[in-house]
């Protein structure tokens, strides 16, 4: 366990959600927060395993630098110096890391280039350790950046004094910083344009209950928290302008896999005429698939149904289905925004001009 590390967002301290220091990748727990603020020290890829499977640390991005972080744990334990001894504990631990959690394409991403970068740099075992490292530590700078530029071209579709409705947790705690659908929140938040932020509670694991609502009221941006079947009542008051989430995987043709809930909250903005934005780095964007239903959606333990904060909810012996995630098709979805630009429907044209010609 780690003492307490505070990163910065608009100027405010917030906490870092990883970091590496002393040979070791540093987890902040968000499975204790937001009553206890402790990080893990990981010296082994196993321990990082553990920590993305539990949901120590979560959220598409924020897997793939712990997994990328894994690897260069992997390398700096090899069991020897040679290349071979380094590239071989470098290949197994990135087996044990991709079967942590099937949906977000960002653990898969991040492992796939860590893994590249190794392959083709030439030199010996120090080399590679050393490879690992800076390549864990260029994808973790680089999703900061990713999000603040998506966050500047996300906040230009806020209109003055919007009502946001959010679900899960799309913050700087679900990536390396800054936030995907909190990182336009808050680029609008600076504008001046956010006059109130709705969270989602977002069951059975309340990101949005423990996580954004704690965020947003570390950067002063009002927030109000509701359970998730409060959401309808809610728009059909008219209290929401815009609805904006993030993603952990978004198919060729726009179909988006995000938190379990997002398909239903992109059904009511349909039913009250709201935009329905999402916000995600080209990380998240999966290009080999041509549409939703090939994503893998993970199935979590029934516990997590069952029991709430320790307590048990749910009657002994009832059965349960607890999906992760959910798949909202592209016909629901108003915007896609990217570091590289928004992208409008038809996506399967603008997301292949986004990923192959670098804009929009
Ligand atoms: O199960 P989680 O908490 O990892 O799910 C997180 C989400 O669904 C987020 O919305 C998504 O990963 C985007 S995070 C920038």
């Amino acid at each position: 366990m780690g003492g307490y590390r505070p990163g910065y967002t608009q100027g405010v301290r917030v906490l870092e959600t990883l970091y590496w220091k002393d040979g070791a990748v540093h987890i902040l727990d968000q499975t204790l927060l937001p009553g206890r603020v402790t990080y893990v020290v990981c010296r082994d890829y196993r321990e990082v395993a553990e920590a993305i499977k539990s949901m120590r640390v979560r959220g598409a991005p924020a897997i793939g630098a712990a997994a990328a972080y894994g690897l260069a744990v992997a390398a700096q334990g090899a069991p020897g110096a040679g290349r071979e001894e380094v590239l071989e504990a470098v290949e197994s631990a990135a087996a044990t890391l991709l079967a942590t959690r099937p949906t977000a394409v960002n653990l898969r991403w991040a492992v796939k280039r860590v893994l590249a970068r190794l392959r083709e740099a030439e030199g010996d075992g120090d080399l590679l350790k050393r490879t690992a490292l800076a390549e864990a530590e260029r994808i973790h700078a680089e999703d900061v950046a990713a999000n603040k530029r998506l966050g500047r071209f996300g906040q230009e579709l806020v209109p003055p004094g919007a009502r946001i409705l959010t679900h899960c947790n799309a913050g700087a705690l679900a990536t390396a910083g800054y936030g995907t659908a909190l990182g336009v929140i808050r680029a609008a938040h600076t504008a001046g344009k956010v006059a109130r932020v709705y969270a989602d509670e977002t069951r059975p694991f309340l990101q949005g209950a423990r996580l954004t609502a704690w965020e947003l009221q570390q950067d002063g941006i009002p927030v109000t928290v509701i359970t998730d079947n409060m959401a309808g009542y809610l728009m059909a008051r008219g209290l929401v302008d815009l609805v904006i989430v993030g993603a952990d995987r978004i198919a060729a043709n726009g179909d988006v896999a995000n938190k379990i809930g997002t398909y239903s909250l992109a059904v009511l903005a349909q039913a009250h005429a709201l935009p329905f934005y999402v916000a995600a780095p080209l990380s998240t964007l999966d290009m080999q698939l041509a549409c939703g239903e090939e994503i893998p959606i993970e199935e979590r333990p029934a516990e997590e149904v069952t029991h709430c904060g320790g307590l048990r909810i749910v009657p002994e012996g009832i059965e349960v289905w607890n999906p992760a995630f959910d798949v909202t098709p592209a016909r629901l979805v108003t915007a896609i925004i990217t570091d590289a630009g928004v992208a409008y429907p038809p996506y399967t044209e603008s997301l292949r001009r986004i990923c192959c010609d670098g804009g929009a």
